[in-house]
């Protein structure tokens, strides 16, 4: 066999800070700022082509009531969050903070409000983990665009994004999340990237964070869609809850809470986090789509949260109704489309000790041979309105083979 490679003290040390995240499994996403005041989307000042000056008047009429930030924090503890993460600058370059390297930031505007500041006292009121995103392109800063062409001009923007990075990374106590986005226009030597995560984690030596800063940091952040990175990679899918990540006054194209619940599985099955988008008003309120959904996802996390946080990747495979999770030799059933009295997984070939349907934890009958292990008894109508599960003991790891039905099935008579 060959010798097991010895971990390196620079893996242990990320092991070590993404251990409360990978069990976390589930967080907040908050897109808010300027656009939020037009309600059509977090590009509009791109797609739009409106001016910077005209766009920069949206900061006179961005002036969100006070504890929103706590409203936030309350509904994703509400819905089973674990840890949320905040605009802090979006693409259009206002910030949410205070910072000294520009007055284009709500403390110096109308808002007159340190809005991180109060974000992050939220989250930590519910004793929810604390992530700020972090655009690195900036359609307002004069040297956003031209620092591709200009080496002045590029020196200047670095200074002034990785000033900004420093300022957060310093005024707020302790980060658990930098997520950056969008690297356009230079390449990670041009962002001095590497440069840039030593000082964050000099700064703040337990945080994790992300890969858009053209690094591989700690994590992938598939978008809008559950992809499993591969080697073991760790990933985070995130999701909007219509198709817009800022507020959007006329997107109504909702996600149900029963997807939601489906993709929080779906992530927690293949190893991976899912973080979910908010994008509330320009005043804070949180558009009602969101809060209903997410109170009933939250209801179902009452009931079911502990067949997700600190899931292990599950070996198997999905099926036309229904997803797994795993803890060690536990398996979870997620029935989303409920197959009446009989729940059946084909291809396990892990002996089945014992089954229960939850959350009663109610005995369930079964009968298993080399093809299937059959769940029985059980009610006609689906017992719980998202996705009921059920909870398997194994006898070991469980894991399954599709091939051997394939290949051996029975045939002739019964
Ligand atoms: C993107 C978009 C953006 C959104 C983000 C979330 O890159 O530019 O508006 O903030 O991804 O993942």
């Amino acid at each position: 066999m060959a010798p097991r490679k010895r971990m390196s003290a620079g893996e242990r040390d990320r092991r070590r800070r993404m251990q409360w995240w990978h069990e976390a499994k589930f967080g907040m996403f908050i897109h808010w700022g300027l656009y939020s005041v037009l309600g059509r989307h977090e590009w509009a000042m791109e797609i739009e082509g409106i001016p910077v000056p005209e766009y920069e008047r949206l900061a006179d009429q961005f002036k969100p009531k006070r504890d929103c930030a706590r409203q936030w924090a309350k509904l994703a503890k509400r819905a089973g969050m674990k840890y949320m993460v905040l605009t802090t600058k979006h693409h259009d370059g206002f910030c949410l903070f205070n910072t000294e390297l520009t007055d284009y930031c709500a403390p110096k505007r109308a808002c007159g409000r340190d809005l991180v500041a109060e974000y992050v006292e939220a989250a930590r009121s519910e004793g929810l983990r604390v992530g700020f995103y972090h655009s690195l392109m900036d359609w307002h800063h004069p040297d956003g665009a031209r620092c591709a062409e200009d080496e002045a001009a590029r020196k200047r923007f670095v200074a002034y994004v990785h000033g900004q990075v420093r300022e957060l990374c310093t005024n707020y106590g302790k980060l658990d999340i930098l997520w950056y986005d969008v690297a356009w226009p230079l390449a990670p030597d041009g962002w001095e990237s590497a440069k840039m995560n030593r000082m964050v984690r000099k700064l703040q030596p337990d945080i994790i964070v992300n890969n858009r800063n053209k690094l591989p940091g700690d994590f992938s952040t598939p978008e809008q869609h559950i992809t499993a990175e591969p080697g073991g990679r760790a990933w985070e899918a995130c999701m909007t809850m219509n198709e817009s990540w800022g507020y959007h006054a006329t997107d109504d194209a909702w996600k149900t809470p029963k997807q939601i619940v489906r993709n929080l599985v779906t992530c927690a099955h293949d190893g991976g986090n899912y973080l979910l988008n908010i994008g509330p008003r320009a005043d804070g309120s949180v558009p009602a789509p969101s809060v209903r959904t997410l109170n009933a996802v939250g209801e179902w996390t009452d009931k079911y949260g502990h067949a997700i946080y600190g899931a292990d990747r599950c070996q198997v495979t999905r099926s036309r109704f229904a997803n797994f999770t795993r803890k060690g030799k536990t398996l979870y059933v997620h029935v989303h489309f409920w197959p009446g009295d009989t729940v059946t997984i084909g291809g396990l070939r892990t002996k089945v000790k014992g089954a229960k349907l939850l959350p009663s934890g109610k005995a369930v009958s079964f009968e298993q041979d080399r093809f299937r292990v059959r769940f029985t008894g059980l009610p006609e109508k689906a017992p719980e309105k998202l996705v009921t599960v059920l909870q398997v003991e194994c006898a070991s790891v469980p894991r399954q083979d599709m091939m051997y039905i394939r290949t051996r099935r029975k045939r002739g008579k019964a």
